[in-house]
């Protein structure tokens, strides 16, 4: 272990993994904020050779190992976890996760919630479904996670204009490079404890 922060971040990811890098990033020079592990949930996803570079170490979790207490609390304790974000991770975050990090896990969608939120609604799905709509804006929404799917307090949302020429191409390169610019601050603003209801 490099040092001692105060806060250690486990980041959880399902995909590509640009969140998962940004942040990683952008807490390098960071002493009292680090992200420790990455836990992953498929075997293949690009998040894990990103992670490699990155030196994070990661770990890959089934359906059934994310389930256990049994297995998932040990690991997290091994490398003394403070807060859970979930960067694009796409599995619902089981009760014990929640009972034991209260206010501690946080996620990002990417979609102005409450629209276009809750099971099967995530990354292109999402912007799919608010070109069809019709919707003139779309955006991120920083969230602390309960027992629901995007259900939990809303943090944070930035906003961004569509225009009856976009498709969900040209809205999910808005709304990454809003999750690039945004998220990494705003997880840094909640550690800290900033948000007026801390
Ligand atoms: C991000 O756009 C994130 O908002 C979204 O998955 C993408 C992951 O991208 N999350 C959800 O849809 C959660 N419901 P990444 O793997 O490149 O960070």
């Amino acid at each position: 272990m490099r040092g001692e922060p105060t806060n250690r971040l486990a980041l959880f990811a399902s995909g590509n993994g640009t969140n998962v890098q940004r942040i990683c990033t952008y807490f390098r020079e960071n002493k009292h904020i680090r992200p420790e592990v990455l836990f992953c949930n498929r075997t293949d996803a690009f998040v894990l050779q990103r992670a490699q570079k990155l030196e994070l170490p990661s770990v890959c979790i089934n359906r059934r190992q994310l389930a256990d207490p049994d297995f998932m609390r040990p690991l997290l304790r091994q490398y003394g976890i403070t807060h859970i974000v979930l960067a694009g991770f796409l599995a619902l975050i089981p009760a014990y996760l929640t009972t034991d990090f209260p206010g501690r896990i946080l996620n990002i969608h990417p979609a102005l919630l409450p629209k276009f939120g809750g099971k099967g609604m995530y990354g292109e799905h999402v912007h799919k479904a608010v070109v069809s709509a019709g919707e003139s804006k779309s955006g991120i929404t920083v969230h602390l996670v309960n027992e629901e799917y995007d259900r939990g307090r809303i943090l944070f949302q930035a906003e961004c204009e569509i225009s009856p020429e976009d498709t969900p191409a040209t809205v999910a390169e808005m709304i990454h490079a809003l999750e690039q610019t945004h998220f990494p601050p705003v997880i840094e603003r909640w550690v800290e404890g900033g948000f007026s209801f801390q």
